[in-house]
């Protein structure tokens, strides 16, 4: 009896296996798990396989945006109510320094900034890219909740969204290790792509910076201000660690913040954790505004129970 219990016990997966169905966008990562598993910028040992760690860029910085318009309110192009929006996911080397552009055969930036690469080739000129939007890329692999997602939280201003996510790829992507195109099985075109962009936004439902602050008292507003040690510690309260707070019109007005990490595994499926910005804060020390926005450059994307 035994025997034929095993044969089936050994068999039904497999046969299971035969019908799941992956999504198009998974990368081809089996070889990560024989890798050593250790924290990027932590490593003692060579990582190897790049594919399984951000690596240069192993300093991973979430960041995001407090914007008061998008400057396309007219067309629908509004800001999530109580929420920051998504800047990107960067991978700075363990220092701080950074490179940029790092695969001129994935620019679909249509307005690359700054306009010359330092990554390699350094100095090279970045054409700007005249192809399909990179929604459609988004579209032909069928992930409507992807880019419904992305409208409602990743807004661009002054420019169609699609613009900006296409920016963030080809800017930052393209220098991060674990979306090499080496480590996509690349049976389906711009998987790395698509990929990336899940990535992003599991990344920042881990900071909901609106939150962080909230649950501390700080709240947008037009007639209080705050100083920087109660920014950082409502943050750091949540995080553990200190984010860097960028702030416009001579340090006075809060704009920006990015949340820094090491990662243990890919940057796709990882483990963040949180570690203190290696960049100064551009804001004030105290009278800062959190200002709020304007009725109608908001809208409500939550669902409220
Ligand atoms: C961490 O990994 C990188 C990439 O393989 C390597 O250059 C670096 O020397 C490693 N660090 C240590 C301390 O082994
Ligand atoms: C590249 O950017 C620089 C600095 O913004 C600008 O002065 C220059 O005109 C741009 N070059 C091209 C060819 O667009
Ligand atoms: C790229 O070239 C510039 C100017 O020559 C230099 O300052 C920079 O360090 C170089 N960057 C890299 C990553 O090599
Ligand atoms: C708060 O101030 C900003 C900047 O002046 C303005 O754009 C915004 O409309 C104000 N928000 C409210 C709700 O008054």
């Amino acid at each position: 009896m035994l025997v034929p219990l095993l044969l089936a016990l050994f068999s039904s997966p497999l046969a299971l296996a035969g019908e799941v169905i992956l999504p198009s966008t998974l990368p081809n990562f089996a070889a990560c798990v024989n890798e050593p598993l250790q924290f990027s910028c932590e490593n003692t040992t060579a990582i190897t396989n790049t594919c399984c760690s951000p690596t240069p860029g192993g300093l991973v910085l979430q960041t995001q945006f407090w914007d008061l318009r998008t400057g396309l309110e007219s067309e629908g192009q509004l800001l999530p109510v109580d929420s920051w929006g998504i800047h990107g996911l960067w991978p700075d080397f363990c220092d701080g320094s950074f490179t940029q552009y790092c695969d001129l055969s994935r620019q679909f930036d249509p307005s690359p900034s700054p306009n010359t690469t330092n990554g390699l080739p350094n100095g090279t000129f970045i054409p700007p890219y005249t192809g399909p939007g990179v929604d459609t890329f988004i579209l032909a692999l069928g992930r409507l909740d992807l880019i419904d997602y992305m409208n409602k939280y990743w807004i661009n201003q002054g420019a169609p969204n699609k613009d900006f996510w296409a920016h963030e790829f080809s800017k930052h992507a393209t220098c991060t290790s674990t979306f090499d195109v080496k480590c996509f099985n690349n049976d389906k075109e711009h998987q790395d792509v698509i990929n990336f962009f899940d990535a992003v936004i599991r990344a920042f439902s881990k900071f909901p910076t609106f939150d962080f602050l909230a649950v501390a008292g700080i709240l947008p507003s037009n007639t209080t201000t705050y100083t920087l040690a109660q920014l950082q510690n409502a943050v750091k309260a949540q995080t553990g660690a200190i984010p860097y707070f960028g702030c416009t019109d001579r340090g006075t007005q809060l704009d920006e913040v990015w949340h820094f990490n090491h990662v243990l595994g890919t940057e796709q499926y990882g483990h963040f954790k949180p570690v203190d910005s290696t960049t100064p804060s551009t804001c004030n020390p105290t009278g800062i505004k959190y200002l709020e926005r304007a009725p109608g450059s908001e809208r409500e994307v939550r669902v409220i129970p």
